[in-house]
């Protein structure tokens, strides 16, 4: 049943729906919570149809052209729906948020002309006002970096909201690049580095805790060049906040991404030993084997240093197991460095990675090289990477097989009487168990191996309790 309106309250605002659709990288699924929280405040409630919706936020992409292009053909159908609705005596309003938002601005209003609103990363917490604005037929687009901090002004979800998430969530601690490697869009998407402070994020973390959240992965595009004020005029490295973090109790696990390999710091490495909560599985993206193309991607580093901190990762905890990105036919790129690519990966053996093949952004250095890869053979080497990367992908679920470890179970499993989960390196895992445990890790025995899941029992003790 709807809650009536109050006094004061128009009746129509509460029962505005909106969808946000999330494209691209966990900061964006992090943002396209918190403007349903801050929309939930001016009475939108959430749906997860179109059909439903009153308002559409897609909360895009931009880091590969296929991203990008995937929301204009996106943005085709849902200006046909806006126009059958119109014709109904209906209104949707359309919301373009995210980089390509950023990217592209006013271009994104003159390119559909059934988007309302235009909406950087910067400037959600001013929705509310955009929307009021639109509903008066005005078109915005809004893409300035403010000056206010956009985290202090967007509202913390209440506790049922929490619960609807589930056990794990995302926590932004960094957000912004200050590396331009040359493929790159996200310093001109997302700004330059920026960390919030270390009570904020613990605060935040504590009411996700407080709620039932078991799982916290701190996140920014650069989330190991997390400097943030600690409150007695200093500052606290990653490390150190994982510390203070690993410290709240109800917390199970910690995890963080993305890093890049120039700030993966000692104590950082070290902070794997010392704190058990933080899972042992660090996703490191390298993009190339070759010293040559690093070098050319501004990198800033070589591959020997990258396999140094591999190295000095599994000394520090040896169970960790790695997970990377890696870019294919970046411009110059011979067949001798993509071999050392391949190379690199048998050295290393990861876990799972995500590969891509080069895709030139207007406004990076790259782009403007005139020694573009063609396409088919970036096709070529993509499948020969990805093959090597997928069998090292089985081969690591394989050798889970007889191993022991806490599971943290999330959700009724695919057949009665079963629960499901994930093992501290994202696999799910599946076992025979009761709905209680849901909620909470458990030790799990791993007895098969599939493609992408693993079978488990409950280690005896954990299923009688
Ligand atoms: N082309 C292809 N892949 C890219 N990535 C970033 N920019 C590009 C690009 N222009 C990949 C990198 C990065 C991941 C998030 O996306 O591998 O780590
Ligand atoms: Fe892009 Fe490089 Fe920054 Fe990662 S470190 S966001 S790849 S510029």
């Amino acid at each position: 049943m709807e809650t009536p309106p109050r006094a004061g309250e128009a009746p129509s605002a509460l029962k505005r729906k909106v969808l946000v659709k999330s494209y691209g990288c966990q900061m964006n699924v992090y943002d396209a919570t918190r403007m349903t929280d801050l929309l939930g405040r001016e009475g939108y409630a959430e749906t997860k149809s179109e059909e439903d919706a009153d308002l559409v936020i897609l909360n895009t992409c931009h880091i590969r052209e296929k991203a990008a292009d995937k929301i204009y053909s996106e943005l085709g159908k849902l200006a046909i729906a806006k126009r059958a609705l119109n014709a109904q005596g209906r209104d949707m309003k359309i919301v373009v948020a995210g980089c390509v938002a950023q990217a592209e601005g006013e271009e994104v209003l003159k390119r559909q002309r059934a988007v309302d609103l235009v909406v950087g990363p910067q400037s959600y917490h001013r929705l509310p006002e955009l929307l009021r604005q639109a509903r008066d037929g005005a078109r915005l687009a809004d893409t300035e970096f403010a000056v206010e901090d956009k985290f202090r002004t967007l509202p913390a979800p209440n506790r049922a909201q929490i619960r609807a998430r589930g056990v794990s969530a995302f926590v932004t601690v960094q957000e912004g690049c200050d590396k331009f490697c040359s493929f790159c869009v996200v310093p001109y998407t997302r700004g330059a580095e920026a960390s919030r402070p270390v009570a904020e994020i613990i605060a935040e973390t504590m009411r996700l805790v407080d709620a039932g959240v078991r799982e916290i992965t701190l996140i920014g595009q650069n989330v190991n060049a997390y400097l943030g004020p600690d409150g007695d005029g200093g500052e606290a490295s990653l490390a150190q906040l994982l510390d203070r973090l690993a410290r709240i109790e109800g917390l199970a696990r910690l995890r963080y991404t993305t890093s890049h390999p120039v700030d993966m710091a000692q104590e950082l490495i070290d902070a794997h030993r010392a704190i058990p909560k933080l899972m042992p599985y660090v996703h490191l993206p390298v993009q190339s084997g070759s010293d040559r193309i690093l070098k050319a991607m501004n990198r800033k580093h070589g591959a020997d240093a990258y396999l140094s901190i591999v190295e000095s990762l599994r000394k520090a905890r040896s169970d960790i197991a790695m997970s990377s990105d890696f870019i294919v036919g970046f411009p110059g790129e011979s067949d001798a460095d993509f071999e050392a690519t391949m190379a690199l990966a048998r050295t290393v053996g990861f876990a799972s990675s995500f590969s891509f093949k080069y895709s030139p952004r207007p406004g990076t250095p790259a782009a403007d090289r005139d020694d573009q890869i063609d396409e088919t053979v970036k096709s070529e080497r993509l499948a020969a990477l990805q093959a090597l990367l997928e069998e090292q992908r089985q081969a690591f679920n394989a050798a889970t097989v007889g191993r022991e470890f806490d599971v943290l179970f999330e959700k009724a499993g695919r057949h009665a009487g079963q629960i499901a989960g994930k093992s501290p390196y994202m696999q799910p895992v599946h076992v025979e168990g009761p709905m209680e445990r849901v909620g909470r890790e458990a030790r799990v025995k791993i007895i098969a191996a599939g493609s992408n899941s693993l079978g488990g029992r409950l280690m005896s003790e954990e299923a009688k309790a």
